[in-house]
């Protein structure tokens, strides 16, 4: 078997591809588990700090209501309201918490402050967005293209357009590299991965045998790919000045009706990790509209809303990965 106790998840490569498979494996077992309503709970007892320095819907939900299906208890501590990040340092909040906590989820903005919190907090630590990660999102998108597909991962193909260089570009390419993936970004050449990361998942796709397509032409990129994935222009945490620039970069990116059919795949699935700017429902997307004309951002309602969308199963998959790691890392299985 697999042993993971003990372990934090900061980001996707401290992970090998067999213990990726393997968290992937027990996502679908507690899945199958809660629809059949004969889960076994192995967090009984277990106390989990969620610090949230951003804000959430579906990482918190999916944390705390997969520490309750497993019958451990979570406290959620949110942008404002403790100390953190004010007037108390990481380390001394990390030892604070590894008083208390079995475990620990961080949602912030450096990478740098939750590998901190992992070093002094004496328990694990789980990653739940960084500016430049985002793994337990990744984990639900390898287990949906997983549940969508009739072949295996290293069979499929998915491209990612808009800004490859933040969190979810960088999470997918790792997370696809370790998968042995056929992995496509397409994004403006100002907003492409660091260098360093790069040379990383090409690192990882010579011993996977993954794909890499790095490239500023989007039709290039989604051309026979199974899934389209795309992602906000400006991500929290970034300078919402920033919007007037991204929308005149990002606009040949936009996954319209015409993108879906640049991947000549009557097949190809369209994913988005979700919160998506895709109508002027939404406070911001009135904003946007007001200020730039056009009804949506990264996706088009038409794409968002069609049959070859399936960002809800997608979003529910955060629950059951997230769950896999919280039982394999922390559970007394
Ligand atoms: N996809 C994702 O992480 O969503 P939240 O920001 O709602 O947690
Ligand atoms: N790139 C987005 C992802 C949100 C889940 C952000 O960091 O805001």
């Amino acid at each position: 078997g697999m042993n993971l106790h003990g372990r934090h998840l900061l980001k996707l490569d401290d992970y090998a591809p067999r213990e990726i498979a393997y968290l992937l494996q027990l996502a679908s077992e507690l899945k199958a588990a809660k629809y059949a309503r004969n889960e076994v709970q192995y967090l009984k007892g277990k106390n989990i700090a969620l610090i949230f320095e951003k804000d959430s819907t579906r990482t918190r939900v999916a944390f705390e209501v997969a520490a309750a299906d497993q019958g451990a208890h979570v406290t959620y501590l949110g942008p404002n309201g403790s100390h953190i990040g004010t007037k108390e340092s990481m380390k001394d909040t990390a030892r604070v918490l590894g008083r208390m906590f079995d475990a620990i989820e961080y949602r912030g903005h450096s990478q740098k402050s939750v590998e901190e919190l992992a070093q002094y907090a004496g328990v694990p630590v789980w990653n739940g967005l960084t500016n430049e990660s985002h793994p337990t999102q990744i984990l639900a998108d390898l287990l949906t293209m997983q549940e969508h597909s009739s072949k295996p991962l290293n069979e499929i193909a998915f491209s990612f357009l808009g800004c490859v260089g933040f969190n979810m570009g960088c999470s997918l390419l790792i997370g696809g590299a370790k998968m042995g993936m056929d992995i496509r970004l397409a994004g403006p050449r100002a907003t492409w991965p660091e260098e360093s990361m790069l040379a990383r998942a090409q690192a990882i796709a010579r011993e996977t045998g993954a794909r890499i397509l790095l490239t500023e032409d989007p039709a290039e990129a989604v051309e026979g790919c199974d899934y389209i994935h795309t992602d906000v222009w400006v991500s929290m945490g970034e300078a919402p000045e920033l919007w007037a620039e991204r929308v005149k970069q990002m606009l040949p990116y936009q996954v319209n009706s015409q993108m879906m059919a640049l991947a000549k795949n009557p097949n190809v699935k369209f994913m988005h990790c979700l919160p998506a700017l895709h109508n002027t429902e939404t406070k911001l997307g009135q904003e946007v509209y007001a200020q730039y004309g056009i009804e949506a951002m990264e996706v088009t309602d038409e794409v968002f809303e069609s049959e070859a969308s399936i960002v809800f199963d997608q979003a529910e998959n955060r629950l059951h990965t997230i769950k896999a790691v919280m039982v394999a890392t922390l559970g007394e299985l």
